[in-house]
């Protein structure tokens, strides 16, 4: 009877260990402890936290959808080729292949609405799009609020 109970016991003990390591692993759930962030929202000054500096995770924004871009960090790290994206909305910069200061919106200014790029331009953006899919996690949206 004794055995039985501390088996059981055992047991709950571990599953409770294997699901609080499941947990903390999610970096979903990491991000809902930093109280920067809501659920996965990002306005533009939320985002611009993760542009690798203060904040050694990094991430850009394409297309209203906010990617975990830290594994790229030779990419977007301080210093490194792609840095202007840190913790912005990449969006035009890619569609126009430019990382020109100019392809990126003022953090005070509302969303980039994408008008203005041509077709070419719109698909440039999609091809973006896809790599981004294939190599990053989406960690949430972009929005005004
Ligand atoms: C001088 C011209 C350029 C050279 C030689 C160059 C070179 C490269 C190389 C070697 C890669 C790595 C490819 C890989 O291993 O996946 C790369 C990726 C990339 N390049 Fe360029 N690039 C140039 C211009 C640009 C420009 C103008 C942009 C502006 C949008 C840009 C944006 C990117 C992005 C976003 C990536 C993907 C990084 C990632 O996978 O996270 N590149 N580039
Ligand atoms: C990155 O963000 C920090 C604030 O979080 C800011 O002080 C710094 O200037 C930013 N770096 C770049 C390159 O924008």
């Amino acid at each position: 009877m004794i055995t039985t109970i501390l088996i059981v016991g055992l047991i709950l003990l571990i599953l409770r260990t294997v699901i609080n390591d499941f947990r903390s692993s999610n970096p979903l759930e990491e991000q809902e402890k930093d109280e920067t962030v809501l659920a996965g929202k990002f306005t533009p000054q939320t985002l611009a936290k993760y542009n690798g500096s203060d904040n050694p995770r990094i991430f850009i924004a394409v297309k209203g959808r906010v990617f975990d871009v830290t594994q790229g960090k030779t990419f977007y790290g301080p210093g490194g080729p792609y840095a202007n994206f840190a913790g912005r909305d990449a969006s035009r910069g890619l569609a126009l292949n430019s990382f020109e200061e100019s392809c990126l919106t003022p953090l005070d200014e509302p969303i980039d609405d994408l008008k203005g790029l041509t077709k070419e331009e719109l698909e440039s953006l999609e091809n973006w799009e896809d790599h981004f899919e294939n190599k990053y996690k989406v960690v949430g949206t972009l929005g005004n609020e």
